[in-house]
């Protein structure tokens, strides 16, 4: 995450390190530290190869990816700049000007250049905004930098748990909330969906965008069924048919289907709501 002097990001210095247990790192050049698989992967705006080899030996481990490059290049070449989407302006804390979300994306994925995200995006927007769907809570499952969960507060959600296994990720999106001023009604929890499945139960909207193995665990769950309208993403057109028929059919009716680029997004309804 950004924090003084550092305003926005330029290059980043990536060590990836074959352990997660690490003492907390006390630098003023530190992004973060993204904890994932039994492994740490710690970000910094400069070159640190001392302290990470001091570290190393230290916590007896050891460096296995190193890696220097520009910020663009971590997000997949696109420079993050503001967009609009569903007639809300999102704008990266850099960039001045008004805006109707402001985002410190960090290096965590939800920075809106996505497309999986922009459509969740758009899509979470368009149900906010129906009087029939009624959303009052949402269930955001892999909340990333928190967009999503931020935009739904914004069009009056008054509840809303975002999850995400990535203790940096949870880090970004609860600034993030506190950012837009709806810290108050945004929990943030961390939580590995493999290991402990989400209760549904209660919530009007439930978003998922994963990937297709946690999706077909959750699909499979009966108990992620109990929510009223489910937005999943994160799958290409050629997992579609393996998808679908992991669908309890008696249980959900189709409602939508959108596709971005090559990435698709799925909207469900519990029959129990939606008929
Ligand atoms: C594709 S990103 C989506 C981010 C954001 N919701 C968006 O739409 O841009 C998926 C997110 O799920 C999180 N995630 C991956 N595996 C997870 C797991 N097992 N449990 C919880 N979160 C997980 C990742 O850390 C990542 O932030």
């Amino acid at each position: 995450m950004l924090r003084p002097p550092y305003q926005s990001y330029d290059r980043l210095y990536v060590y990836h390190l074959d352990k997660a247990e690490i003492s907390t790192i006390d630098d003023p050049d530190l992004i973060g530290i993204w904890i994932e698989d039994e492994t740490a992967v710690l970000f910094f705006h400069r070159a640190k190869d001392s302290l990470v080899a001091e570290l190393c030996s230290r916590h007896e481990c050891k460096v296995v990816y190193q890696a220097d490059l520009d910020y663009c290049d971590w997000e997949a070449g696109q420079f993050i700049s503001s967009f609009t989407v569903g007639g809300i302006t999102v704008s990266p804390v850099w960039e001045k000007g008004p805006a109707d979300i402001r985002l410190d994306p960090s290096v965590i994925f939800g920075s809106g250049f996505h497309p999986t995200t922009r459509a969740c995006l758009e899509t979470v927007i368009t149900y906010l905004q129906s009087p029939e769907a009624a959303i009052k809570t949402m269930l955001d499952l892999g909340t990333g930098t928190g967009l999503l969960s931020i935009a739904a507060a914004r069009f009056g959600a008054e509840k809303i748990t975002a999850v995400d296994n990535n203790p940096l990720a949870c880090e970004v999106a609860r600034a993030n909330c506190r950012l837009n001023g709806v810290d108050d009604r945004i929990e943030v929890t961390e939580r590995d969906l493999r290991k402990d499945k989400p209760q549904t139960n209660g919530y009007n909207l439930v978003v998922a965008n994963l990937y297709r193995g946690l999706l077909e665990q959750l699909i499979q769950t009966p108990s992620f069924w109990e929510g009223d309208i489910y937005i999943l993403s994160g799958f290409i057109q050629s997992m579609e048919a393996d998808l679908l028929a992991e669908l309890p059919a008696r249980q959900i009716r189709f409602l939508d289907r959108k596709q971005n680029d090559r990435w698709c997004i799925w909207v469900l309804g519990n029959r129990k709501v939606v008929g």
